[in-house]
């Protein structure tokens, strides 16, 4: 299969992303077309280092890289400052100096929390992103969103700090949960309903090749996500206000969240709910034609997302927590709604009422 390449052009911070099979045992060559120190830090979890902490140690090592690892446990409740002071505490102990790059071999916990590290630790060390499930590499890993969770709130604490590479390996999404590879869908659906009807209508010819992990459509896939992705990023890299409209599907998807701990949804079923009530509301504010609010839904639908609101939810307690989402202006509401396929708003100032509305019939 062919290696795909993704230029996210953002300056003196610009990157490429790689995307292809096979790459993780080519790991060394790629650190080593850019870095000439002797050590690696390599940030995972024990799950990932299972799976493919041999491979990448052979790679790195052919490549003259000497590994130092360090794990965090698996789970967002460990993306944590705690865990980014063990990092420290293991990079002082190692004399890994600024020069030697820190690599995120994981998902988006992983991704996030040595991202972080890599931002501060020394006022800031090379940082190489290796995503491993499919929202990682989609998403995640790309746009340079670094940050840990404060116990008041998921992501309170970060930067934008970009990685100085990504390389997307393919095949590790053989071992992924099919759960964890509908989430990420979601968040490929997002993009063609955001920014691309070309890119939408074939997902909705190759939502079943994706389901089947075709590596062709993968590749396709993922590397149009991280184009338009880098097209947001590359107009508002510090969310000032365009990057904003990555958040289409969030205002509903967070109140669900937080509604439930974080522990009943995936990030990006919880997305994939809220993706469906923005277009209803579009609908219902006279934005968004029915047809295309129909063939969003069907599309998550066919990707085996949920796409209703749980009817144990209130419109009314769902408005509250969405008034209380950190984007939230004076308890006002925005939304990023469709205004066709392919093309998003942002709409501050949404009727409360009108959104409950739409909340008790979805
Ligand atoms: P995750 O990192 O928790 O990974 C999900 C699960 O898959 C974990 O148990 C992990 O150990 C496991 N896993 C990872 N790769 C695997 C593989 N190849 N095979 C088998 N298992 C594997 O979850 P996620 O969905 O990747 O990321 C969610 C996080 O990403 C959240 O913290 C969210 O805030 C963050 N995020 C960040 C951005 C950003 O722009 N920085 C964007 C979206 C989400
Ligand atoms: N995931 C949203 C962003 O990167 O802005």
């Amino acid at each position: 299969m062919t290696l795909k390449k993704v230029a996210v052009n953002l300056g003196r911070h610009s990157y490429l992303v790689w995307i292809g099979t096979e790459l993780l045992p080519r790991l060394g060559e790629f650190l080593r077309a850019s870095f000439t120190a002797s050590k690696v830090l390599v940030i995972t979890n024990p799950r990932v280092r299972g799976l493919y902490g041999n491979v990448v140690e052979r790679g790195l090592g052919r490549a003259g890289w000497d590994t130092v690892w360090a794990e965090m446990p698996d789970g967002e409740e460990y993306k944590t400052l705690a865990t980014v002071q063990c990092f420290y505490d293991l990079a002082l102990a190692k004399e890994l100096d600024r020069a030697c790059p820190v690599v995120a071999l994981g998902g988006g916990v992983v991704g996030d929390t040595a991202g972080f590290f890599a931002a501060t630790y020394q006022r800031g060390v090379p940082f190489i992103q290796v995503p491993t499930t499919l929202l990682a590499q989609v998403d995640a890993s790309v746009g340079g969103k670094v940050g840990v969770n404060h116990p008041r709130g998921k992501n309170m604490i970060g930067a934008f700090y970009q990685p100085r590479l990504v390389v997307a390996d393919l095949d590790t999404l053989a071992t992924l949960p099919a759960r964890e590879i509908r989430a990420g869908l979601a968040e490929v659906i997002k993009y063609g309903v955001i920014k691309d009807a070309v890119f939408f209508a074939w997902l909705e010819e190759s939502i079943d090749r994706l389901l089947r992990l075709e590596r062709d459509a993968l590749a396709q896939a993922v590397a149009t996500s991280c184009r338009l992705k880098a097209a947001v990023v590359e107009e508002d890299e510090v969310e000032t206000g365009h990057r904003q409209i990555l958040n289409y599907g969030h205002t509903v998807g967070h109140a669900l969240e937080a509604l439930t701990g974080y522990r009943v949804y995936h990030h990006g079923e919880a997305v994939a709910i809220g993706m469906a009530v923005a277009a209803r509301l579009a609908v219902a504010m006279g934005l968004l034609a029915e047809e295309q609010a129909v063939r969003i839904t069907a599309l998550l639908q066919r990707a085996g997302l949920p796409s209703r609101v749980p009817a144990k939810f209130s419109a009314d307690e769902l408005v509250k927590a969405m008034r209380l989402d950190k984007k939230a202006r004076g308890g006002e509401l925005t939304f990023v709604l469709p205004e066709a396929i392919g093309r998003v708003r942002l709409v501050p100032r949404v009727d409360a009422q009108l959104v409950k509305s739409v909340l008790s019939v979805c």
